[in-house]
This record gives C-alpha cells, structure tokens and sequence, in this order.
C-alpha cells in the first residue's frame, strides 16, 4: 500500500489536544500527515508540537509568500488523500458551510477535491442550536463525511453531546475508507437511489420522504472499491460531486428506462430507490384548479423496475431494499422469492433512530441461503459493510 496523506485541519477547541493524539496515530501507521491550525487553535497548542509530531512545519498563513512558494493552499488540497477537520468548531461548520474563504483552512475547504471528513467539537448548546443544526445538513449536501461528537462531561463541566470523538475513532474511520479493497474492481455497479416525483400538474407532485443518503453512500462505497459505477437517481439535495457516472430523472418511469439503457453490462445492480409505486394517470398541462370540495386522483401503478431487471435473466447479481413498518423479516423474504432477487437488505421506517432522512441505519440483509445483521451506524459506514457483503455472496453465486 503507498504511504497515505493526511492533511489535518485544527480549529479552536480545548479538544485540540486530542488532535495531537490523531497525528501521532497517523504517522505510526506509516502516513505522511501534515498540518494546518486556525489562529484560535494555535492558543490552545502551540504550532510547535504538531511541528514535532509530524514532522513538517505547520500551515497558519493563506497569504504567505514563502509558504506559497513551499506549497501553496492550492497545492496543498491536491497533495492530499483526505481532509480531516478534527476538532471543528461552530464557526468552522458555519465557514464552510456558507463558503467563506477568509483564512487558510476556509479557502481549503473550498478548493479540496480529495474526501473530506469532520470531527465536530463544541457546547452542547451550541451543538443543538438551529444554526449549527442547519450548517451540518448544508455541510452534507457538500458530501464530507461526519464522525460525529459523543456525549458525556464536557470541558466547560456541562453535561451534553458535542465532545469530539476519541482519536482512535477518527483514525480507524478514516483509514478503514482509505483502504478498501478493490473487491469490485473493474465490474460495472448500476445504483438506483432517491424519491422519485410523479406530477400531478405543471406545478404539483407526489413524492415520498426518502432523503437518497444511502443510494448515494453505496454508490461512494462501491466506486472506491473499483467499480465503474452509474448512479441513477431522483431529484435530491445531495451532492454529485466525485460520481462518475450520474443520471439524473424524476419519475418512476423517466428511471426505469434509463435503467434500461444502461443495463447492458450490468454487473450488480441494487434497487436503492424508493420508486412511487404509482403515478396520477392524467397530469394536464395546465395546473388543476381550487373548485370543487373534492378531486378525486386516479392512479396507475408504476412498473418495477428491480423486478423487471431481474425477471431479465441476465447474468447480474440484483440487490433490493425493504422499507417495512412491521413484519420486516416476512415481507422482506417475500419480496426477495416474488421479484426473483439475489439479496434484500431491509430497515425498519417510523422508529426512533436510523431509516428515512437520517444519517444512520441498520440493515437485516437476507439471501437465499443466508441473513447478516449490520448494526445501527451511519449510512456512510453501513453502506461500506453492505458493499463488501455483496461482493461476498456476487462471488459465491459465480
Ligand atoms: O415492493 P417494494 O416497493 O416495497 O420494493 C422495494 C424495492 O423495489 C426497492 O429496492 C426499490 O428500489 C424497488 N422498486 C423498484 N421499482 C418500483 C418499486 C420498487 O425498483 N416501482
């Protein structure tokens, strides 16, 4: 494996220590890690330590002539192999996330092309205010990856959720993603993901509440483990950025027949999206009127398109997805006979954690001579287990 490098951000929090820690797990791995501090963190820790644990001089300055010279911001982001911001604060996330560029590491942000992930830090209070709230959503539609703070004592004595999480935790985070393996080198991945809309007029649609997130960490997942993967998906918030192949459509039928269009070749294919299961039969040109006490809608069923992939009978490997609100295991085995699939991973909807617009997610995952649990954790990570599971039962099938 060629030595990895790491280009670690700094910002202003009493947990700038453990940064310390992360760097030194990072260069006993063999890493090249250098250093960037805010001048807020540079009064909590002096450059000097990074200095001496990296072994490079620390990067302070976004107009420095000589630094320009050595390696400039710009340079720097395409150095990299990964972005780490660990401790963020507050007014980093808010930095970043309304695209300032008024000092090194805001102006990095901006110009890194390499996977970014942040490690947040601050109050509890200041964690759950809105305003943060809103600029960690805005920050995920960017596509950086969040390890995210834990809860527990925190240096102000509060009690809350907003400690940054453990060194080890970023560190195994991070080179775990860095390193995957290529299990699916060279096959070619079709990925459906998102809602899809179906419009009833020019201006309204019926839509559901899947946010893409995990459609979009598969197609993440599978493309750093070397597929070539085409990711089709309905209108979401999320970023496309780093995809190679995207598709973009809005209804069940505009997807089924790019599906169709590119299903040649096909190696895996996995159903992600939540497909309308039915469409308003008419969608007049002209948007429907506020007259009468009632409208009626009629609605024709959608084809499906996971199904009509597999009933194919073409040499792939199809993967579906189960959205259940009880009876998970029964109707996910059901779907799994009816449309002929090799695999269905299945989540609960409507339970507190994990599930639709959420960050996180548990998966049952069922083949036909087998069942894993993968356990509530991030959609991002989950979606890396799930990868490495297909790749398991693709090659067992063949
Ligand atoms: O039957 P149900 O909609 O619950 O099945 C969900 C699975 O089928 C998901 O993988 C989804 O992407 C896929 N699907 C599809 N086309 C449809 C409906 C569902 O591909 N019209």
């Amino acid at each position: 494996m060629s030595q990895r490098r790491i280009l670690l951000a700094v910002t202003g929090g009493i947990a700038v220590y453990k940064s310390l820690e992360l760097t030194r797990l990072f260069k006993k791995q063999g890493a090249d890690i250098r250093i960037i501090m805010t001048k807020s963190a540079m009064a909590f820790v002096q450059p000097l330590s990074f200095q001496a644990l990296s072994g490079h001089a620390v990067h302070f300055e976004l107009l420095d002539t000589e630094a320009e010279n050595a390696m400039g911001h710009i340079a720097l982001t395409r150095w990299a192999d990964v972005l780490i911001i660990a401790p963020a604060t507050a007014n980093t996330l808010a930095k970043c996330a309304h695209g300032l560029a008024d000092d090194l590491l805001s102006t990095l942000y901006l110009a890194a092309t390499c996977p970014i992930y942040i490690a947040p830090a601050m109050n509890h209070v200041m964690w759950h205010h809105p305003a943060t709230q809103t600029n960690l959503k805005i920050l995920q539609t960017h596509g950086v990856h969040f390890i995210a703070p834990e809860s527990g004592e925190q240096a102000c004595g509060e009690m809350g959720i907003g400690r940054m999480a453990e060194p080890n935790t970023i560190y195994q985070r991070v080179i775990a993603d860095l390193t995957m393996l290529p299990i699916l080198k060279n096959l070619n991945v079709i990925i459906t993901a998102g809602a899809t809309r179906e419009p009833l007029d020019p201006v309204r649609y019926l839509t559901n509440r899947s946010s893409g997130k995990m459609g979009y960490a598969l197609a993440a997942a599978a493309q750093k483990t070397g597929a070539n993967v085409t990711l089709i998906s309905g209108v979401t918030q999320l970023s496309t950025s780093g995809l190679h192949n995207f598709v973009q459509v809005e209804t069940a039928e505009e997807m089924h027949a790019a599906v169709f269009e590119h299903i040649e070749n096909c190696d895996i294919f996995i159903g992600a999206a939540a497909v309308a299961d039915y469409r308003p039969i008419e969608s007049p040109n002209e948007k429907i009127k506020k007259n009468a006490d009632q409208l009626m809608l009629v609605l024709q069923k959608n084809p499906d398109i996971l199904a009509d992939v597999a009933a194919l009978n073409l040499p792939l490997f199809t993967v579906g997805f189960a959205a259940e609100t009880h009876n998970l295991e029964h109707y996910a085995l059901e779907k799994l006979t009816r449309k002929k699939l090799n695999m269905i991973a299945a989540n609960w909807v409507g339970r507190e954690e994990g599930g639709f617009e959420r960050d996180e997610n548990a998966l049952e995952v069922f083949w036909h001579n087998g069942q894993k649990t993968l356990a509530m954790t991030e959609k991002t990570e989950l979606a890396h287990q799930l990868i490495e599971l297909i790749a398991e039962q693709f090659y067992a099938k063949k």
